[in-house]
């Protein structure tokens, strides 16, 4: 057959490490961070319902548009659109994707920096004893040395492993660590929700407020839920491109979604009872991102019997799901160059790493001293995230979803996602469908609104 895997190609070697590589790309700040506030803000249960309706109704099918690409082409994100449309635009769709990963990591590695200071504030026992965590944080994030350290590590450890490979590298690394993210995740919000007056925060959580609800909302359901997934950029085109040949995509992607919108949930579960059982100001201003983690959660921690504990295994975990979501988008980069510019692993890794990290640091740097840098009223960090998560990320998804639709085709979407035939499901078609009419449509509705309504992704 002529898409089975070369001799020579990189393929994750159990169904398991699959599943851990995606759903570690998958499990992120966004998770942690994002969705628990952006949920108990925008309607709780009812956003909720809204959320896991577009997982499953949109986010499904894209990542099965973009597995299908990988898996059938064998190739990283570019080479995989010039190979199923040779001599036409649609490799710019995989260009693109490169280009967002670029972006996206170096802010990303930003944060992920920050966490490593924090883990370290919280296992020396400092941060328990901090009199004003604002300016505890206002101090560290301008800071020109030690915010950078954090990221070059963050980026150290992210090669390390791109650069050890797909199944000595990232799929071991992933299969050890996420289960360990799972557990910890689960010891922290079994702790939360003893709380005493844990239970109202989980009321607030879970009750569903129809009247929040409004086209803003839905809209920001649908593009936390594909921030979330990592789809749009190639990330799973790259994954998928190591996925074997008898893998069920259809039963990898759902599980996939599954353990993600879980782990949100249980970040959810993990913050917004702590918050209400130690703060008294609501939740209802409080901005999503560092705030939230970096100056609420501490004084959260000061507060608990435990805290010292229970901070430095938050911490611990916010480093872990951060670096299995870089690892994956550093793939994306290393895959191109060691495809399209035939460079070995080893040199596409150094070089994606160290350039990318060029751009983090002046990201990182941007909360101090390259703060007057900026372009339409935004910093450095602040361009790399907007472009990035809410413009490139949903153009991304659109085309890949047009491209599966109406250029790759029903007959070759099916014969992939059945294993050529060896699989039955009456799904496939649906999902044939959605791909084809509903995804671009819902998809191209944000795309075009991002532009015109603040804050919706
Ligand atoms: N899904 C990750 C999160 O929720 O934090 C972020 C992410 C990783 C987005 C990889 C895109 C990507 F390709």
């Amino acid at each position: 057959m002529a898409n089975l895997p070369s001799g020579n190609r990189d393929s994750f070697g159990s169904k398991f490490g699959v599943i851990a590589a995606a759903a570690g790309s998958a499990v992120g700040l966004g998770n942690i961070w994002r969705f628990p506030l952006v949920t108990a803000q925008n309607g709780g249960g009812a956003f909720l319902l809204l959320y896991i309706g577009f997982i499953v109704g949109i986010g499904i099918p894209v990542m099965l548009s973009e597995f299908t690409i990988g898996r059938r082409a064998q190739l990283n994100a570019m080479g995989s659109f010039k190979k199923l449309a040779p001599k036409t635009p649609w490799f710019l769709v995989g260009s693109l994707g490169i280009v967002t990963a670029f972006a996206i990591l170096a802010f990303y590695s930003t944060v992920a920096g920050w966490t490593i200071e924090y883990l370290i504030e919280a296992l020396s026992g400092k941060l328990i004893h901090i009199e004003d965590t604002s300016q505890n944080f206002a101090e560290f994030s301008t800071d020109p040395v030690r915010p950078v350290i954090w990221q070059l590590l963050i980026m150290f450890v992210t090669g390390g492993v791109v650069y050890a490979g797909i199944q000595k590298g990232i799929e071991k690394f992933t299969k050890i660590l996420m289960p360990v993210l799972v557990v910890l995740i689960g010891l922290v919000v079994v702790r939360a929700v003893s709380l005493p007056g844990a239970g109202e925060g989980v009321k607030y959580l879970f009750f569903p407020d129809w009247s929040a609800v409004n086209f803003k909302t839905v809209l920001m359901a649908l593009g936390q839920a594909a921030f979330s997934l990592s789809i749009g950029m190639g990330t799973l085109i790259t994954y998928g491109s190591y996925i074997q040949k008898d893998n069920h995509l259809l039963s990898t992607a759902s599980t996939v979604a599954l353990a993600d919108t879980f782990i949100a949930i249980m970040s959810s579960l993990m913050v917004i009872p702590a918050i209400f059982a130690f703060t008294t100001g609501g939740i209802d201003n409080m901005s999503p991102g560092p705030g939230l983690v970096f100056e609420v959660l501490p004084n959260v921690f000061k507060a608990m019997p435990g805290g010292v504990i229970f901070a430095a295994v938050f911490f611990f975990l916010l480093t872990v799901a951060a670096l299995t979501s870089t690892i994956s988008v550093l793939e994306v980069v290393v895959a191109y160059l060691k495809e399209e510019m035939n460079m070995t692993r080893a040199k596409a890794t150094v070089i994606a790493s160290v350039s990318i990290t060029v751009l983090g640091i002046l990201a990182t740097l941007s909360f101090g001293v390259l703060g007057d840098v900026q372009l339409f009223g935004k910093t450095i960090f602040g361009i790399l995230d907007y472009a990035s998560a809410n413009v490139m990320l949903t153009f991304g998804a659109l085309f890949i979803v047009l491209f599966v639709g109406w250029k790759l085709g029903k007959s070759s979407f099916l014969d992939e996602i059945s294993n050529e035939g060896t699989i039955k499901s009456g799904l496939f078609k649906v999902v044939f469908f959605i791909i084809r009419y509903i995804a671009p449509v819902a998809i191209g509705i944000i795309a075009i609104a991002a532009f015109f309504i603040k804050g919706i992704t």
